[in-house]
């Protein structure tokens, strides 16, 4: 493996998609860190930036590094899904948002609060008193697969199929050359399909976060066919996204028991301990942005047309902004500061449902759970996510 300054370029063959580098990525941000401020990944031919300071003055600048020319390295999903919000740059991507956000804000949350509340809560106490369950399957995917699939008001064969497509997609996001994109681009088909054909105002449930898109394009705020596309940013973001913050969360305090100790004395702790599990372990590795004109990076010039990662991942353990980055700690004053739902224009719009998700489970964890007794957490290799696929817990 070689790091080396190449014509004054940072360059590194690290494979970004290889099994166990993704298995295990935490030493290759740190080289990445401490090699340079943007290193050139020459396998595939993209600037890997992955200190916080850059990082989050990258996605802060989006007329520079700009999404919509993707947001992927996979030119044929930039194109293919290019009509999502995500993949859009002002003014388009803030008329979009204005209209999908609603929802989400926390007016539209309080909404669903108490539903969410004791859905979760009457769940836990049914997992609690079987002591033995899988942290992923029995517990993280419940909101999501039963909670917000009916918020958006989806059928039935939207429900069963969302899980393994919206993974697929995020898998997609990878290099052309990585086989876990080319699977994952069957997936985008399958998805594709349904949204288009199926997904008709007749099939959406009235008064869900779909209908109320194809509303809004009634009322001329956004066209249908942004509607259509948007459906996608609701279906696909909203599901392993949280699912692996869920999981990473009781991976970490069975880890950590004093942290879990810690929290059940303070509960007011929550907000903190959610920001803290997103920072250790952010859900999505990097996202993609094309640079509009050539930009310099700590001295290193970047050329216009450029693919960039930004690394949430690694800026959120970045030594330069955190202390200790590698521990973790729920009571740490920054950690509100961590890029694990992104920042600026397109910093995730679904952040408040997914931290009342992860906090209605953690409640209904810290009144009935003394200790985590978690077997090995069974990872399975992702182009763009980082999670567990399954985790054995026994609960005290
Ligand atoms: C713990 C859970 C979640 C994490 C870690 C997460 C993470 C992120 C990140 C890092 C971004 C930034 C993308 C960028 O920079 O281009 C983002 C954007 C986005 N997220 Fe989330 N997300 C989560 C939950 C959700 C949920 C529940 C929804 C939907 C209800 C959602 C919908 C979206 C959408 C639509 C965008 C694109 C926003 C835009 O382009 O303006 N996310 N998310």
């Amino acid at each position: 493996m070689t790091e080396a300054i190449i014509d004054s370029i940072p360059t590194s063959d690290m494979d970004y998609y290889a099994d166990d580098l993704i298995l295990d990525p935490y030493p290759f941000y740190k080289k990445m860190r401490d090699f340079a401020p943007a290193v050139w990944l020459n396998r595939y031919d993209v600037w890997f930036v992955s200190r916080y300071e850059d990082v989050t003055a990258g996605l802060k600048n989006p007329d520079v590094f700009c999404s919509g020319n993707g947001v992927t390295l996979n030119p044929d999903l930039n194109t293919g899904m290019g009509g999502n919000m995500v993949m859009q740059d002002a003014p388009t991507h803030t008329s979009m948002r204005k209209v999908f956000i609603k929802p989400l804000l926390p007016q539209g949350i309080s909404e669903v609060r108490d539903q969410i509340k004791n859905s979760a809560d009457a769940h836990i106490e049914k997992l609690v008193q079987r002591k033995h369950f899988d942290a992923v399957e029995d517990l993280s995917l419940f909101l999501p697969m039963n909670i917000v699939t009916n918020l958006i008001g989806i059928d039935d064969e939207g429900k069963e199929n969302m899980l393994g497509w919206a993974a697929g997609v995020f898998n997609a996001f990878g290099h052309p050359d990585s086989p876990r994109t080319q699977t994952g681009m069957l997936d985008v088909k399958a998805l594709m399909d349904y949204v288009q054909q199926k997904v008709t105002r007749d099939m959406l449930v009235k008064g869900g976060w779909g209908d109320l898109l194809f509303k809004a394009a009634d009322e001329g705020k956004i066209t249908h066919e942004q509607a259509t596309f948007m459906m996608f940013d609701y279906m696909i973001p909203s599901l392993d996204t949280t699912i692996n913050a869920t999981s990473n969360a009781v991976w970490l305090f069975s880890e950590n028991p004093e942290q879990w100790d810690l929290l059940r004395e303070n509960p007011s702790l929550i907000p903190n301990a959610i920001n803290e599990i997103l920072r250790m372990e952010a859900p999505i590795r990097s996202f993609n942005r094309h640079l509009t004109k050539d930009f310099d990076i700590g001295g290193v010039t970047l050329k216009e047309g450029s693919s960039v990662f930004l690394s949430y991942a690694s800026a959120s353990l970045d030594e330069r902004k955190f202390e200790n980055p590698e521990k973790f700690d729920i009571s740490r004053k920054n950690a509100s500061e961590h890029v694990g739902f992104g920042m600026g224009p397109h910093s995730c719009p679904g952040s408040n449902l997914a931290r009342l998700e992860i906090r209605s489970l953690l409640e209904g964890l810290l009144s009935r759970v003394k200790r985590f007794e978690c077997g090995q957490p069974v990872r399975v290799p992702h182009n763009t996510l980082r999670g567990i696929k399954s985790l054995p817990v026994t609960v005290h």
